[in-house]
């Protein structure tokens, strides 16, 4: 059996890990041959590949990115896609292949599973942990805490100039990281994408955090968008998925923030820094785990499935049932975080 490997969309830490879960037992206990595609989708697409063995699996795991590079193309898309895709699977004569993505990299390994016949075994990857059916995606946990890192360090020059400081963090569509980590750090405020926030609400909170002598902070998901209707249409772009969406959110709530309630304000994006670098050792664990099951997914030739962490077990779910939305956070959740704010 030769197995293809890809990494598409966004990298994320933990990949390596992935991979290297997925080789060693290939190798070690199936016998398998690996073949690695480059840069996501573009790799079957071009027939572009990279060697994938035991040595090229040596001292990755605690490494950041992906050795096999990564892209958001879209063979589906592209002009004759599937039918390169496929000529070049049986090129490099690979039985079956293991796409590592979020929900554009997994959407496609759903088509191709469902609707063109070929063998494919899903990887959940996001740092914003809003892949359905999977209790969390490694990366998640890395971007929280260093989301957390930076709250916690922001805390302290807030306090000494008395400013509002306001976090952007990633997630276009779901606020999971800006709930997990705000309420680590001990935000004052946490805006998501799931519910538009009243500026008017978010100054209150700002003031009367100031009556009681503390300097507030306010972390606020890339995605989330405040009720002003008229604003999103005269600022606001539409992202990949057609979503609006009101481009440095966290630079343009500062200025209002000041300009409302006359107090300093300081915006920091925290942007790539959330997706680079060594994964936490959670992540790790959970991106080392979710190799050994995909490899035993194709050795039970499973194909169409995702392997999802649900508790502690490591499960199997239909491709298409994971990619048919993504995962937002709970307004129970988010409700909880409340009483915090102000
Ligand atoms: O999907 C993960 C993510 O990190 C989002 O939170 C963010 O909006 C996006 O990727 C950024 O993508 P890119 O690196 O392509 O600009």
């Amino acid at each position: 059996m030769r197995v293809g490997v890809l990494t598409g969309g966004g990298d994320c830490p933990g990949l390596n890990a992935v991979i290297r879960g997925i080789v060693r037992k290939g190798v070690q206990e199936y016998g398998y041959d690996f073949v690695g595609f480059r840069d996501g989708w573009r790799g079957p697409l071009e027939g572009d590949t990279v060697p994938l063995d035991i040595p090229a699996v040596r001292g990755i795991l605690p490494r950041g990115g992906t050795i096999l590079g990564s892209s958001r193309t879209n063979p589906i898309k592209a002009e004759n896609g599937i039918r390169r895709v496929k000529e070049n699977l049986a090129k490099y004569e690979v039985d079956a292949l293991i796409a590592i993505g979020g929900e554009d990299t997994l959407g496609v390994a759903t088509a191709l599973a469902d609707q063109y016949g070929i063998k494919c075994v899903g990887v959940p990857k996001t740092i914003d942990n809003d892949l359905a059916s999977t209790d969390y995606t490694f990366g998640f946990d890395t971007a929280v805490n260093i989301a957390t890192e930076a709250i916690d360090r922001l805390h302290t020059t807030a306090e000494s100039h008395m400013r509002v400081l306001v976090v952007e963090v990633m997630g276009r569509h779901a606020g999971w990281i800006a709930l997990h980590s705000g309420l680590a750090g001990g935000a004052n405020v946490i805006l998501i994408p799931e519910q538009r926030f009243d500026v008017d609400q978010v100054c209150a909170w700002v003031e009367s955090r100031f009556k009681i002598r503390y300097a507030p902070i306010v972390v606020i998901a890339e995605g989330a968008m405040p009720k002003d209707g008229d604003l999103v249409l005269k600022d606001g772009t539409l992202d990949s998925f057609g979503h609006v969406r009101l481009s440095g959110v966290g630079e343009w709530l500062a200025k209002e923030i000041e300009r409302r309630t006359g107090k300093e304000a300081r915006t920091t994006v925290l942007g790539h820094v959330q997706r680079g670098g060594t994964p936490s050792a959670f992540d790790r664990w959970l991106a080392t785990r979710f190799g050994l099951h995909a490899i035993d997914a194709v050795r039970d030739q499973d194909w169409g499935k995702m392997v999802a962490l649900r508790g502690t077990d490591i499960v199997r779910v239909p491709l298409a049932e994971a990619t048919a939305h993504i995962k937002t956070v709970d307004p129970k959740l988010y409700a909880e975080a409340g009483v915090f704010f102000g």
